[in-house]
């Protein structure tokens, strides 16, 4: 397998490309990412010791630079994670959003029609179906995203649809639960409050932290996806959530546990995202179990977990937390909130 990994230098990208390079020894992994502030090459300095593994930095819109890549690595199989990711920026700016989250997925698709790739696997997300008070989204349950960014994503999503109904391009669509786990960019809930409360600083919990989140550990949404690639149906869509629902006061709860914090360090603010701020996300996952997949990790021990590596991996997330961008993020979006706490 010639595999091209876009966004393999984010978070769930590189774990998937560890994920493969341990479960096919014959493979040839391309990682195409374009480094915005989530992706970062410390992340990804182990696998491109292995020569099986090449690194171009290139965005997935630029349609020119993804078509010599798949002519050059004679490519037989992608796997998207490009994208942008948080909901929060999306609210301050979502041109970006689109472009990456809807142009590069059209971007791809037509590459894998044109070279006749065997399989594109785009991973999206839960987040696409919106919010469900009682029950589960099924993947025939309808879209209705609330925010840019989930709106973008199930933009990708349709266009994945169209293409494969329109022109039989192999396409898949995974959607994942919220994942946690090694080198998650310390802007989402878990990275960013252990990173904060490490420091004694204060954490924002939006409201009063009764949203539910169904959380899933990196590597077994990356498992999830290596089977859809591998036995999935073209045109098809899969969930991956491990049916592991929190409300985020029960995550907050065990990180100040994890990092022996007191809870006065948790500010609860007023809610940034307002009616944008899904409630609950809960997925049936019949179909991915069905291809032989089960997610394997606790949540409560894996996340403890989590927190030991990111106690132990300052040298990964430290510079990040300094940088220049992710201050002024931190700064514009937290600012009127935490105030003299920030
Ligand atoms: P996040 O990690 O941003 O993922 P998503 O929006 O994709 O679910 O947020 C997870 C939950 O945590 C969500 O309900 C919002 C909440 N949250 C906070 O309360 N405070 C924070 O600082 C962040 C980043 C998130």
């Amino acid at each position: 397998m010639n595999l091209l990994v876009c966004g393999g230098a984010g978070f769930i990208g590189s774990n998937f490309v560890r994920l493969m390079l341990e479960r096919e020894p014959g493979c040839r992994i391309a990682i195409l990412d374009a480094l915005t502030y989530a992706g970062n090459m410390t992340t990804i300095a182990d696998v491109l010791a292995d020569p099986r593994c090449r690194f171009t930095h290139g965005q997935i819109q630029d349609a020119h630079t993804v078509a010599e890549l798949v002519k050059a690595k004679k490519i037989t199989h992608i796997v998207n994670f490009a994208a942008e990711t948080h909901n929060d920026r999306s609210l301050l700016e979502s041109g970006s959003f689109i472009q990456t989250d809807v142009f590069g997925v059209h971007v791809l698709l037509e590459a894998t029609r044109k070279f006749g790739l065997e399989r594109l696997v785009h991973v999206s997300t839960d987040e696409v179906y919106g919010s469900i008070a009682e029950g589960r989204f099924t993947e025939q349950s309808p879209l209705e995203p609330n925010t840019p960014y989930s709106a973008s994503k199930a933009g990708g999503d349709l266009q994945a649809r169209a293409h494969f109904v329109s022109f039989g391009t192999p396409v898949i669509v995974t959607r994942g639960g919220n994942n946690y786990g090694p080198f998650q960019y310390p802007e989402k809930l878990i990275p960013f409050f252990v990173t904060r409360l490490m420091d004694g600083k204060k954490v924002p919990l939006y409201g009063d932290g009764s949203q539910v989140r169904e959380w899933i550990h990196v590597m077994d949404h990356c498992e999830g996806i290596e089977k859809v690639l591998r036995k999935g149906e073209p045109g098809q869509v899969y969930n991956i959530g491990d049916d592991n629902e929190r409300a985020n006061h029960e995550v907050v709860r065990i990180l100040l546990e994890e990092t022996g914090r007191d809870a006065a360090l948790v500010k609860s603010i007023p809610d940034p995202r307002r009616g944008a701020h899904d409630k609950r996300y809960s997925m049936a996952c019949d179909r991915v179990r069905a291809l032989g997949w089960m997610p394997r990790r606790s949540f409560h021990e894996h996340l403890r977990e989590t927190v030991r590596w990111y106690r132990e991996h300052e040298a990964w997330w430290r510079p990040i937390a300094e940088s220049e961008a992710y201050e002024s993020f931190v700064k514009a979006f937290y600012g009127p909130s935490l105030g003299e706490d920030l």
